[in-house]
């Protein structure tokens, strides 16, 4: 079966250009421009639209094994699908904790059942995320993507240092969700950034910061990068998007790190602009509507993102002229891709992970056509551009809103 798609801006090598992309079994077999049509048995019309590699998700919680009412692995991934992902990052705050090889397990068993895209797995740092003794790291090592204990900060210093230490010698990044308990404000977030940076100057280890938030931190990063350190960073789009003057006491504005100033925001997008930001990642987060009831006093913490990342992004950075559409699909394919040693790029022989967008038609976000079990989003009721309206996973369409 051969199928192909015509007429689109298709994104490779950091560039958009108006190609072909064929498609067979699971593979491409050839992108250039204006293809022969002979031999083919689909032509799918694409022209006004947009082909990416697959978006990535370096930050998703799946919610399983533990809490479905929450989120299943099933329905994260059709979520992930719609809003154009193919591969999504599990953290591990999940129950049992993927802290040994026997709890690891169960999480890929889950995976293997229910995901509709590919999922990675990331191991706890901690024992039960408990920050008092490591995982398992050495035996985890094969399955996971990096190890975090995304939900929580390592308080201790010196169990940082060993994780570093350890996840240096099986080369897999230790991705940080930074926050002294001790500290208040952005500064629990962006002194254990700092916390961390001397330690990985120390140890060598990859580190990944994750949904950072503050302006400290986008600048630690950049110092960082500047001497050369094995340092990522992303953020998430509701700190891109919104500032402390658009959020509400309403559980759709209650995550954590919480959104920040406009300076702060400000300070964001300049990172991503210059590359101190390498990736926007969703924190998909999903809680049930009593968990998110109570305003800013008792909502529980997180909001979902998988279905409104593209276009709360496309519409308030792209076509606001802060960022090109280009650097936005770097930040949500290559990068992470990177992160999660996942090959990225559109060419031929290479895995059909694709997503097609439209950027051109105007609709309104509405939470209650989500996939996700979590309906939770500052974004809903937002006027937008951008949507995938195809994503194929491994040559498999798992989303096609044009039907
Ligand atoms: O808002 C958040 N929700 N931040 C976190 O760090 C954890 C996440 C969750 O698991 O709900």
């Amino acid at each position: 079966m051969r199928t192909m798609l015509t007429g689109a801006d298709v994104y490779r090598d950091g560039r958009l250009r108006r190609e072909d992309v064929i498609i067979e079994a699971n593979r491409i077999a050839e992108v250039g421009a204006a293809l022969p049509r002979s031999g083919m048995d689909n032509v799918i019309d694409c022209s006004c639209l947009v082909i990416s590699p697959g978006f990535a998700d370096a930050h998703a919680h799946l919610r399983e094994p533990g809490f479905s009412y929450k989120e299943t692995v099933a329905s994260g991934t059709e979520a992930a699908a719609r809003g154009g992902y193919t591969i999504v990052a599990a953290m591990p705050n999940v129950n049992p904790v993927p802290d040994s090889l026997d709890h690891l397990m169960q999480s890929l068993a889950v995976y293997d059942r229910g995901a509709s895209v590919r999922v990675r797995a990331f191991g706890a740092i901690s024992r039960g995320e408990n920050g008092q003794t490591l995982s398992d790291m050495e035996s985890l090592a094969p399955y996971v993507a990096a190890y975090s204990d995304d939900g929580k900060g390592v308080q201790s210093g010196s169990l940082m240092r060993e994780a570093m230490l350890r996840a240096g010698a099986l080369n897999k990044p230790i991705a940080a969700h930074c926050e002294d308990d001790t500290l208040q404000g952005a500064a629990s977030e962006w002194r254990q950034v700092e916390r961390d940076l001397l330690l990985v100057k120390e140890t060598g280890c990859k580190y990944h910061v994750q949904h950072a938030s503050c302006r400290e931190t986008v600048d630690l990063i950049r110092r960082a990068k500047s001497e050369g350190l094995p340092v990522t960073c992303e953020t998430a789009p509701h700190y891109l998007c919104l500032n402390d003057e658009d959020t509400l006491d309403d559980g759709r504005f209650v995550m954590n790190p919480p959104i920040r100033s406009r300076e702060d925001q400000a300070a964001l997008i300049e990172g991503l602009r210059d590359g101190t930001i390498d990736m926007i990642a969703t924190d998909h987060a999903p809680h049930s509507p009593l968990e998110k009831s109570g305003g800013f006093a008792r909502a529980a913490r997180g909001i979902v993102g998988l279905e409104t990342a593209f276009p709360a992004l496309y519409t308030k950075l792209v076509m606001a002229g802060l960022i090109s559409i280009e650097r936005l699909l770097w930040t949500l394919t290559a990068a992470p891709r990177a992160l999660l040693d996942e090959p990225a790029d559109i060419r031929a022989g290479s895995t059909a992970d694709i997503t097609v967008l439209d950027i051109s038609t105007p609709y309104t976000i509405d939470s209650n056509t989500f996939a996700s079990k979590g309906r939770s989003t500052p974004f809903d009721g937002w006027r937008v551009q951008g949507r995938a309206v195809t994503t194929i996973s491994q040559g498999r369409i798992v989303w096609d809103g044009r039907r």
